[in-house]
């Protein structure tokens, strides 16, 4: 992870960190012809501090099974100091529900005085692995403890419902094309 200068962890404990931000200048191989970070880029990012906050919480491999309500709000500038804010708001049987925040400002202070900025959102969801036979295996489970977390928690649900209907809806089409 060539990108990571910093990582600082919120944990509940140091054998199942819940939280973790990476934190980063954006590069010039990172921007698109308009000069703002390419969006495929910023997905990488979120998919490694995902991947981070996921294997730290389990302590095992995981994939990346679903990105869900992926919103760019605002661009990210070339020398923007970014912070990738990953937090595991739920857990299924198998599966780590994180929510990302993707933040970014002017280290010099000259755009906006410095203000940080929301430039991304989403909950991404890694499903534990067992590297032998690539089969889904049980994480430990998250309990919510404060109505902050049971918010949280609830979001991720409803985007993960969300996702499965697309999925749903995507594979009805594909099957009516294929019989047709
Ligand atoms: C991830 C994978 C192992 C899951 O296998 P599967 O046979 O679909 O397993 P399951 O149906 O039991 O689903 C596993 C979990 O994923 C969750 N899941 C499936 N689709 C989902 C979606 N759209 N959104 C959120 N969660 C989803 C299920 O709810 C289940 O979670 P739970 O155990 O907590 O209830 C398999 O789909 C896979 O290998 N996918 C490719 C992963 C990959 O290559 N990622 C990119 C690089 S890392």
């Amino acid at each position: 992870m060539g990108y990571v200068h910093s990582m600082t962890e919120n944990t509940p404990g140091p054998e199942h960190p819940r939280e973790l931000t990476m934190r980063f200048l954006a590069e010039p191989g990172d921007v698109n012809y308009g000069g703002k970070v390419h969006g495929g880029i910023v997905m990488k990012w979120i998919d490694q501090a995902g991947y981070a906050a996921a294997v730290g919480w389990c302590g095992r491999y995981a994939v990346t099974v679903a990105v869900g309500g992926i919103r760019f709000v605002a661009p990210i500038g070339i020398s923007d100091l970014v912070a990738i804010n990953a937090k595991l708001v739920y857990t299924g049987s198998t599966s780590m529900h994180i929510a990302v925040d993707v933040t970014a400002r002017d280290p010099m202070g000259m755009h906006d005085g410095g203000q940080e900025r929301l430039c991304t959102h989403c909950v991404i969801v890694f499903v534990a692995v067992d590297q032998g036979t690539g089969r889904p295996v049980p994480v430990p489970q998250l309990t919510q403890e404060s109505d902050e977390d049971r918010r949280l928690a609830e979001y991720a649900i409803k985007v993960m419902d969300l996702s499965k209907d697309i999925e749903h809806t995507i594979a009805r089409y594909r099957d009516a094309e294929t019989e047709a």
